[in-house]
C-alpha cells in the first residue's frame, strides 16, 4: 500500500473537478460503502484501521463513532471541523483547496456509517476563498447522484452544507463550534453530555477533523487492516504535517507515522530540506502552537537516546518533562537566532485574544501571561516574573471548561522549563 493516501492525487491537474477525480478512482469507496456495506461494517473497518482523530487530541475515530447514540426518530449529524485555527497548522486548507471531492467522499462514507442525513462543513472565516470551491464540488456531486436524494439509486439521502465561521480560534473546539453552528456565540459547553449524545440542536453528533474524514476514503478502499499495516504501534496510517518556520522547504507533507525520525523530517530534501541559511536548530513546536516546545537535544532524541520519531507515542515519550505531542501536526522549526521568550509573547498574545472569557483562570491568566512576557521582552522584567509565569500557567492548566486553557498554559510551561536562559538574557 502506498504511503501517500491523502496527497496521492497531488500531481494531477484539475483534481478538484469531479470528472478528473472520478477518472482517478474517485467515489469508488463511497459506491462500495453505500451499495455493499452496512453502517456497522464501515464502523468496524474504521475501528480496525486504528485511525486516530487528526484534529489534535488523537482520539480513536472508530471508537468515537461507536459512542454515537441512536435514539429512534432522532436526527444524527456529522460535522466536519474545518476551523483549522491552530497556529502552525494549514494542512486542512491544502486538502480542501486542492481536492474537495476527497473530503466530500469521506463525508459521504462517514455520514452513511453514522446514519446522518444532514452534515455540515464548518469552515473558518479566513478560508472564505475555499467556500466556493467546496460549494461547486457539492453542486457537482449532487448533479452526479453522490449527494441529495436516493444516492446511487439507494434509499440513502444526504445533504452537505458549508457554514462559515467568524474566524475565532475557540470555534475549533467542538462544542464551541456546535454553539456557533446553531447561531450562538461560540462558547464551549460543559461535558458531559458529549456531542455523541447531545450535540447539534441536542441531537447525537460526531465532530471530526477534515483530515480524519478524508482518511476514511482510503480505509474503505483497501480495508481497515491494510491501513493499520502502515505506521507503528497506535500511530497507524499516514499524517499530514504542516511544516513552517526556519526551514528551506515549508509546505504540507504526508508521512507514514512512526517511520520518519524528527531529524530526517527536518533535514531530508524529501521534507523540510534542512534549517535555513545554514543555521543550527534551536527548537521545534511539533504539533501546533498548543503543544510543548522542545529544544534540539530533546526533540531529536527520546530519553533512552533513540531517535525521536514522527508518531504520537515517540513525540510524547517522556511526558511533558522531556516530550511533547503530535497534536495537529503543525511543525514549527526555530533556528539558533530565536529567543524563545520573544516567541512566547506572540503565542501568549494570541491565546489572550482568543480566550472566550467564560472561565476566569483562562480569561484573566492569558492576559497576565501576555503582559508579563511583554514586560520581559521590552526590558522591564524581573527574575521573579519567570516564576510568576510558571505559577499562572499552573493555575490555568486543567481548570477550565475547555482545553483552550491547557493550550495556553503548555507553551508557557515548556518555555520556562526548557528555555529559562532566554528569559534571563532579556531580564539582565
Ligand atoms: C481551543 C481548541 C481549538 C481547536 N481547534 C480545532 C480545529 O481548528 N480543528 C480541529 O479539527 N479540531 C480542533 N480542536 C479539537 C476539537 O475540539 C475536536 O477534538 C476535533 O475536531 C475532533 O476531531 P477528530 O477526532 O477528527 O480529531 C480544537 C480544540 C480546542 C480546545
Amino acid at each position: 500500500m502506498s504511503t501517500k493516501l491523502l496527497l496521492k492525487y497531488d500531481h494531477i491537474p484539475n483534481i478538484n473537478r469531479l470528472e478528473v477525480y472520478k477518472q482517478h478512482g474517485g467515489y469508488a469507496s463511497a459506491e462500495k460503502a453505500i451499495k455493499t456495506m452496512t453502517s456497522d461494517a464501515i464502523v468496524d473497518e474504521v475501528k480496525k484501521s486504528g485511525l486516530r482523530g487528526r484534529g489534535g487530541a488523537g482520539f480513536p475515530t472508530g471508537m468515537k463513532w461507536s459512542f454515537l447514540a441512536k435514539p429512534p426518530g432522532v436526527a444524527r449529524y456529522l460535522v466536519c471541523n474545518a476551523d483549522e485555527s491552530e497556529p502552525g497548522t494549514f494542512k486542512d486548507r491544502y486538502l480542501m483547496e486542492r481536492n474537495p471531492h476527497l473530503l466530500l467522499e469521506g463525508m459521504l462514507c462517514s455520514s452513511f456509517a453514522l446514519g446522518a442525513n444532514t452534515s455540515y462543513i464548518y469552515i473558518r472565516g479566513e478560508y472564505f476563498y475555499i467556500v466556493p470551491i467546496l460549494e461547486k464540488a457539492i453542486e457537482d456531486a449532487k448533479a452526479a447522484g453522490y449527494l441529495g436524494k436516493n444516492i446511487l439509486g439507494t434509499d440513502y439521502n444526504l445533504e452537505i452544507y458549508v457554514q462559515v465561521g467568524g474566524g475565532a480560534y475557540i470555534c475549533g473546539e467542538e462544542t464551541a463550534l456546535l454553539e456557533s453552528l446553531e447561531g450562538k456565540r461560540g462558547n464551549p459547553r460543559m461535558k458531559p453530555p458529549f456531542p455523541a449524545v447531545a450535540g447539534l440542536w441536542g441531537c447525537p453528533t460526531v465532530v471530526n477533523n477534515v483530515e480524519t474524514i478524508a482518511s476514511v476514503v482510503s480505509i474503505l478502499e483497501n480495508g481497515g487492516d491494510e491501513y493499520a499495516k502502515l505506521g507503528v504501534g497506535k500511530s497507524t496510517g499516514t499524517k499530514l504535517i504542516s511544516a513552517s518556520g526556519h526551514i528551506n522547504k515549508p509546505g504540507v507533507y504526508e508521512i507514514e507515522l512512526g517511520k520518519v525520525s524528527v531529524e530526517e523530517f527536518i533535514n531530508s530534501d524529501e521534507y523540510c530540506g534542512g534549517v535555513w541559511k545554514g543555521r543550527k536548530l534551536k527548537a521545534v513546536v511539533a504539533g501546533g502552537s498548543s503543544v510543548p516546545i522542545l529544544p534540539t537535544h530533546l526533540i531529536l532524541q527520546t530519553s533512552d537516546g533513540k531517535p525521536r520519531m514522527m508518531s504520537y507515542e515517540s513525540l510524547g515519550e517522556g511526558g511533558f518533562a522531556t516530550g511533547t505531542m503530535l497534536g495537529s501536526g503543525g511543525f514549527i522549526v526555530m533556528d539558533e537566532t530565536v529567543n524563545i521568550a520573544e516567541n512566547l509573547y506572540t503565542f501568549n498574545r494570541f491565546y489572550h485574544h482568543e480566550s472566550c472569557g467564560q472561565c476566569s483562570p483562562c480569561r484573566e491568566g492569558t492576559g497576565w501571561m501576555e503582559k508579563i512576557t511583554h514586560s520581559i521582552i521590552s526590558g522591564h522584567g524581573k527574575n521573579s516574573d519567570i516564576d510568576l509565569l510558571w505559577d499562572i500557567q499552573s493555575k490555568i492548566d486543567g481548570k477550565t471548561i475547555c482545553p483552550l486553557g491547557e493550550a495556553a498554559a503548555w507553551p508557557v510551561a515548556s518555555a520556562v522549563r526548557h528555555f529559562r536562559d532566554d528569559f534571563e538574557k532579556l531580564i539582565h
